[in-house]
């Protein structure tokens, strides 16, 4: 097997707000999507470590901007979920808010992940932060995980539909499993070409 370039991914920090961000120097990708789709499974996958992030079957249980140091200078972001129907208007605000000023502001930010739900891709939320990336400029990348969850048939249906729908200027689509482990080469393949 090759060598996984994500195994020594450590955490490095939990931002509540854009105070509260590491040193803006280096390379960093960050994963965003819905609650619940699977973005720190994902970082998880990605490093082959089952407990770098804390995962859970109840949305919303990434609150901050966590940090992880994949090398000295290189990060993984991993960015609370949006569209959490429990949240609050004044909560779904703040989001908004931390996004734009995050992609705004962010120098060292190199890609976007946009994460779905292969069951259900492309919702009004979803169409908000790509339009939001198409906005601030960001290469971005789309990830349709839980692919497990789709014979192997309809996920390539899906991948297909996805790529005719898809309007944002270079980006890519692939599946993913953090289950099967579907998809976990070429993602590190796409995350790694970024960092470089
Ligand atoms: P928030 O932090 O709430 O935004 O969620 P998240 O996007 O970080 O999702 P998380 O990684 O916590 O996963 C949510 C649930 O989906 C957990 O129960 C995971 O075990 C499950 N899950 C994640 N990836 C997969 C996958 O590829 N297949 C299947 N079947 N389940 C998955
Ligand atoms: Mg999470």
């Amino acid at each position: 097997m090759s060598h996984n370039p994500f195994h020594d991914t450590v955490f490095l920090l939990g931002a509540p707000g854009l105070e509260h961000l590491p040193a803006d120097t280096g390379r960093e990708v960050a994963f965003a999507g819905r609650s619940n789709v699977g973005k720190s499974s994902i970082i998880n996958a990605l490093a082959g470590q089952r407990h770098l992030v804390r995962t859970s079957r109840t949305p919303g249980r990434t609150r901050e901007l966590n940090f992880f140091q994949v090398r000295a200078g290189c990060r993984l972001v991993d960015l609370p979920g949006y569209g959490f129907a429990k949240v609050s208007m004044a909560q779904r605000r703040g989001w908004g808010e931390l996004m734009a000023g995050y992609l705004a502001q962010r120098q060292s930010l190199v890609g976007v992940l946009a994460v779905m739900d292969i069951r259900h891709p492309f919702k009004d939320s979803d169409q908000d932060l790509l339009r939001l990336l198409q906005e601030s400029g960001f290469p971005a990348h789309v990830v349709l995980n839980k692919a497990d969850k789709l014979t192997r048939g309809d996920g390539n249906d899906v991948l297909r539909q996805a790529r005719r729908e898809l309007t944002l200027a270079g980006a890519q689509v692939q599946l993913f499993s953090s289950v099967s482990g579907t998809g976990v080469e070429e993602l590190r393949r796409v995350v790694r070409g970024w960092l470089e």
